[in-house]
């Protein structure tokens, strides 16, 4: 049951890390719903502050003077992306989130909100993932250095709060989908490249689609614009140490994800699985009552109107760069 507010955002100087990408996107609509100002929100962008850089973090926090800083900026990607730059994803994430934390603390920052990711849950974990199970055991090896590094800046957040006083909050959400998705097959996560294989096979007249994997692993999926709002509440009424689980509580295989995005999208091919390819942790899907009892975030978006959004989103997208290529 919320208390109270904690924390009026509307009189805050935000700073929203990685506020342009796909999940930053999704949160300034849901500060501008909330009643959060405009101008009360800063985004610093890559171009401007590389912010694995000590020197360019400690520029920001002088020339944006934030008061609440919700750090989502990350490098960060499907399954490919993971194995193809593990000491990267390793390096920018620990960077970005210490130099961030210390000059939080340096600079007396009210709130600081560490987005972190169900990446960082043991391979084998047991169902729902609670937040307890965290520690014990190893992530799964694909996305264990970009899981292990976020991780590690909870712990960091911890020991700033017992030692320094800084308050500093803690969300692990499930794996997202939704309009603003990235649909580079290169580095895309699951749904945006299946939505793109499905509809550019329907495009073509293709007999049959590869899905990597064997769809046997569960996955859940959390509508971009449910976890925008989970972190605004996180944000203003959540103030204590222990990592919260975004998410809908629901699992679904990949075999079954990807026949509802073949309905949805239209196609009447095959979809066909390459059991070579990775399938990552075998089973995923939180525990979601710490965030109902801490600061009454359920998620709203059922999967296929979730789904038939982000396919509404990306089909004239796909189009347009079908038309560029
Ligand atoms: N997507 C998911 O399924 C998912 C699931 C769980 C948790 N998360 C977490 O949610 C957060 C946002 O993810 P997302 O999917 O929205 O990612 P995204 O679209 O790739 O956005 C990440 C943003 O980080 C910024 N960034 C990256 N490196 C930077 C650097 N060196 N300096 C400054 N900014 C940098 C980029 O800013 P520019 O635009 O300026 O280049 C980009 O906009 C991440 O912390 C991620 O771990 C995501």
């Amino acid at each position: 049951m919320i208390v109270g507010v904690c924390v009026d955002l509307r009189r805050e100087n935000i700073v929203v890390t990685g506020g342009a990408g796909f999940l930053g996107k999704a949160l300034q609509t849901e500060f501008a719903r909330v009643g959060v100002p405009a101008e009360r929100i800063q985004v610093p962008r890559r171009r401007d502050y590389d912010l694995t850089r000590e020197g360019d973090v400690a520029r920001m926090f002088e020339d944006m003077q934030p008061t609440v800083i919700i750090h989502l900026a990350a490098e960060v990607g499907g399954i490919g992306a993971n194995r193809e730059n593990p000491g990267r994803f390793f390096y920018a994430n620990m960077a970005m989130g210490l130099h961030l934390i210390e000059r939080a603390r340096t600079s007396g920052v009210r709130k600081f909100v560490q987005v972190g990711t169900v990446c960082a849950y043991p391979k084998v974990t047991p169902v729902p993932f609670k937040e307890e199970d965290l520690w014990n055991g190893y992530p799964e090896e694909t996305n264990a250095p970009y899981g292990v590094a976020k991780k590690a800046l909870l712990v960091m957040l911890q020991a700033y709060r017992r030692q320094y006083g800084l308050n500093g909050i803690y969300l692990l959400p499930a794996n997202l989908y939704g309009p603003h998705d990235n649909f580079d097959l290169e580095s895309s996560h699951v749904i945006p490249a299946l939505i793109r294989k499905c509809y550019e096979a329907k495009q073509r007249g293709d007999q049959s689609v590869e899905v990597w994997g064997s769809g046997d692993v569960s996955r859940e999926f959390l509508y971009v614009d449910d976890c925008a709002r989970g972190i605004v509440l996180a944000a203003q009424h959540y103030e204590g140490p222990g990592p919260v689980n975004l998410g809908t509580g629901h699992e679904v295989t990949i075999r079954d994800l990807a026949g509802r995005i073949r309905e949805l999208v239209g196609y009447q091919g095959e979809l066909t699985w390459d059991s070579s390819r990775p399938d990552g942790q075998p089973k995923r899907c939180l525990d979601t009552s710490k965030a109902l009892e801490l600061f009454a975030f359920k998620a709203e978006t059922a999967l296929d109107e979730g789904l038939r959004r982000t396919i509404e989103w990306m089909s004239p997208r796909l189009l347009e760069s079908d038309h560029g290529d």
